[in-house]
């Protein structure tokens, strides 16, 4: 059945640990459908949702502080079982009547545990075994809530872990979510299917069917137009919305003039002749470049090319007629940093691609894939039959090669990053490298240095490889390539492309810099 891939379903209430969108995502692996909203998610809009079970996240706070994260009685009440991690068991404790104290020593790291009842929770684990956990935590159950028992402890903790079965409440003292903890995954799925009895119905053939019949619905004969990038997430949106709408989606591709060699036609072979999109090409490499030259200033280039962009596709979307929709490839995590624990007071983060174009233009968004992470959406991508080659892209700025040419942007600059950044690309995807790493990228400095050539003296520039191993943007380490990778694309650039004659790695980190040099 279409429909019923939300059927099933989790609710994660975040407490502001760093690993919340963990418990989503191992949840999500277990091929459940679940959602995180902030502790203070109203009763009837939980009831409105109606999970099958609720985990409460860690979070770094302490029950008796003041201002302390705190939820109501009632949703421990409602009938769906309910699992606190570490301070979501806490705080399940305090809410029950039960009480929490400093613990002498705080535990944090890996401990071993010992489990005490292996029916609910720990079902299928091996007792005589102790069990590697990961944890944080400097307060501890001194006593449990009534109707509780202890199901497994430490060295350092009595109640390492506890559930009351009647009522089908558990909470773990440690991390089942993160790596550390050896049978976390075993863990979770016990929650999800021994003991909130779910059924694991989320995958990405049954969520490309369900969000298909949604689209279809909400569109109707309606016209929808949509950005497309190059990238995974608008190509993914486009697939899904011409499965749904057919030729009544109309997709814009804007030639910038600091996309990447190739691009343009890569597109145009995929979405107009293979996948037959009513798209429509605008070649306006000249208008940006006209109006980026002289610019050598990182937010004034972002700043042209944003406002430039915004206006050459209200001219195209003008022309296309009578739009109803646009189409936008928001994904989960923007949607999760959005609404962050603070509630929903908290900042919204407005997609950095189209910006401002919805209301301007008087269109209603339609994001398909703001359920999805970005592993899933390259999934669907894979489920629908897009190339492999552009489902497993690096992630790519709008603002282009632009600011990866430190300095002036020039064609000249343009044509010499672009053959740089083409062996960079080749080198990785033929080392096995390219899909193990987050990004991979020339950078073009604006220096110059000496160097020798036969018998020439020469005087060029410089090229920075950049190359970073991320979960997702927001945090990146440089990548430790072994030496003979390299090589190869030092040696390759040097050799091929005239005008650089040096070739730089980049070993920083995120923070405190950033994945992109501007
Ligand atoms: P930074 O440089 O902030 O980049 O560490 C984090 C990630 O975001 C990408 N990035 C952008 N993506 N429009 C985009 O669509 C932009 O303006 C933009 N700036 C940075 C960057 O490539 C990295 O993956």
């Amino acid at each position: 059945m279409s429909t019923s891939i939300h059927d099933h379903k989790i609710l994660i209430l975040d407490f502001g640990s760093q690993t919340t969108q963990l418990i989503a995502r191992r949840v999500r692996e277990l091929k459940v459908y679940c959602e995180m909203h902030p502790f203070n998610m109203p009763l009837d809009e939980i009831r409105a949702f109606a999970p099958q079970g609720i985990i409460l996240s860690g979070g770094p706070a302490s029950v008796y502080e003041k201002g302390a994260p705190i939820t109501d009685r009632a949703i421990f009440e409602m009938g769906a079982p309910v699992l606190g991690i570490c301070y979501g068991m806490q705080l399940m404790t305090f809410v029950l009547g039960g009480e929490v104290a400093r613990a002498q020593r705080r535990e944090y790291g890996h401990a071993g545990m010992y489990l005490d009842d292996i029916t609910d929770l720990f079902r299928g684990m091996d007792p005589a075994v102790p069990e590697v956990v990961w944890m944080s935590h400097g307060d501890r159950i001194q006593v449990m809530p009534e109707g509780f028992t202890a199901i497994a402890h430490t060295d350092n903790s009595p109640v390492a872990a506890m559930g009351d079965k009647s009522r089908k409440l558990f909470g773990v003292q440690f991390h089942p979510e993160v790596v550390h903890t050896r049978s976390g995954t075993q863990i979770l799925d016990n929650f999800l299917f021994a003991v909130c009895e779910l059924e694991p119905t989320w995958n990405m053939r049954s969520f490309i069917e369900d969000s298909t019949e949604r689209l279809k619905e909400r569109i109707g004969d309606d016209r929808i137009i949509c950005a497309l990038s190059g990238g995974v997430d608008s190509s993914v949106v486009a697939a899904l919305l011409h499965n749904a709408v057919g030729d009544r989606l109309t997709c814009v591709f804007v030639d910038n003039g600091v996309l990447r060699a190739g691009e343009a036609e890569r597109v145009i072979e995929v979405f107009k002749n293979h996948l037959k999109v009513d798209l429509r090409f605008v070649p306006a490499a000249d208008r940006f470049l006209d109006l980026l030259k002289g610019v050598v200033d990182p937010e004034e280039k972002r700043k042209i090319i944003g406002h430039e962009f915004i206006r050459v596709f209200e001219e195209t979307a003008r022309s296309i007629g009578d739009v109803k929709y646009l189409a936008q490839g928001t994904l989960y995590p923007d949607v999760i940093e959005s609404v962050s624990f603070k509630g929903p007071s908290a900042t919204i983060k407005s997609h950095h691609n189209v910006g401002g174009l919805p209301d301007r233009m008087n269109l209603e968004l339609v994001e398909p894939l703001r359920e999805l992470f970005k592993d899933e959406v390259r999934i669907v991508g894979e489920e629908m039959g897009l190339p492999h080659e552009l489902v497993q892209r690096h992630p790519f700025p709008g603002p282009g090669l632009a600011i990866r040419i430190l300095g002036e942007v020039t064609k000249e600059r343009l044509e010499i990053l672009r053959r740089a950044d083409r062996i960079v690309q080749e080198e990785m995807r033929r080392s096995g490298y390219y899909e193990k790493v987050w990004q991979a990228f020339a950078v073009l400095l604006p220096i110059r240095t000496v160097g020798v050539m036969g018998d020439e003296r020469t005087y060029e520039h410089v090229a920075a490889l950049r190359v970073v191993d991320s979960l997702d943007a927001m945090t990146a380490d440089w990548t430790r390539l072994p030496y003979e990778v390299l090589a190869a694309i030092s040696s390759r650039i040097i050799n091929e492309v005239k005008g650089i004659n040096r070739v730089v790695y980049d070993i920083s980190s995120k923070p405190p810099s950033t994945i992109e040099w501007e």
